[in-house]
């Protein structure tokens, strides 16, 4: 059988084997804390993978580590079957786009939001005149909920949060990123609209086949959202597979106390064990 794996060619997406980071703090960087310890899964193309665990528990390590913010102490990450160090960032970043727990730090105050939208233009390969521009941003904005008028010409603090976190994903839409990471996309969101932008997702993975790392504490929210999940506890990875598998027939202790705090998906793990 012919090889894909150097390719990309085998619909994987991206793939992490053995990602671990070691942080040195203290006053004199004796003190060492993992961060993530020998991580290892699999995003393949137009898939929505979920990554939960208790806070402090590594996600957002697993995150910076693949937006190449911080580099791993060991271990390789590849997107479409390269090392992700193999792309020029430009390049790098017009696949590969965030969604953060704090949208706010992803904008300058000082700069309407357009800004950012506009300068997404920059990392797109076409060279669009100003209209032409204008046009795309005001179409992408309502394909994903958001009215033109309320949100252009205005300034961060003049939104919600909720408003900045669509932004953030239609941004990345207007780069034609194919993957997404999503650090707590929905945590400055109130219940009422998470389930919008929970669809939205769901909704770019069907119609552009976008792939998505979602990452999140809430068990409800990944078992809504995602086919596979990933569990993650002190830096490791306790358990992963599809979410019904390991939502009903947990293994782990860990996985089972984090479904204990979930009243209803407790009360069906208890019926189907
Ligand atoms: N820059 C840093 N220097 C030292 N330790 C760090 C640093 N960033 C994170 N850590 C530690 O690494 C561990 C994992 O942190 P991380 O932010 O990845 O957790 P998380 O799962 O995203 O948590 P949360 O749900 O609260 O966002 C924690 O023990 C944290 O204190
Ligand atoms: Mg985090």
């Amino acid at each position: 059988m012919e090889d894909t794996s150097k390719t990309g060619n085998d619909g994987i997406a991206l793939k992490c084997e053995g990602l671990t980071k070691l942080y040195t703090s203290g006053l004199i960087r004796t003190k060492t804390v993992v961060g993530a310890r020998d991580v290892t899964f699999d995003i393949k193309r137009g898939e929505i993978v979920s990554l939960a665990g208790e806070s402090g528990s590594g996600k957002s390590t697993v995150a910076r580590m693949i937006l190449r913010l911080i580099k791993p102490t060991s271990g390789d990450i590849a997107l479409n079957g390269r090392s992700i160090y193999s792309y020029n960032i430009r390049e790098y970043y017009r696949q590969v786009q965030a969604v953060f727990q704090d949208p706010y730090s992803a904008f300058n105050p000082f700069y309407i939001v357009d800004h950012v939208l506009e300068r997404a233009f920059g990392l797109r390969e076409d060279n669009l005149n100003r209209d032409e521009r204008s046009k795309i941003i005001r179409s992408t904005l309502e394909s994903i909920g958001l009215n033109p008028s309320e949100v252009l010409g205005r300034y961060p603090h003049e939104l919600s949060g909720g408003q900045m976190q669509r932004l953030l994903i239609g941004r990345s839409l207007l780069i034609g990123s194919q993957l997404l990471i999503a650090d707590e996309p929905t945590s400055m969101i109130d219940a009422s609209t998470r389930a919008g932008v929970l669809n939205l997702l769901l909704s770019l993975k069907k119609e552009k086949g976008l792939s998505v790392l979602f990452i999140t504490h809430d068990i409800g929210q990944a078992q809504y959202v995602s086919e596979r999940v990933i569990v993650m506890k002190q830096g490791e990875v306790v358990e992963q597979g599809p979410v019904d598998e390991v939502f009903t027939r947990p293994q782990h202790p860990y996985t089972k106390e984090l479904l204990a705090a979930v009243p209803t998906l407790y009360e069906r793990w208890k019926e189907c064990s």
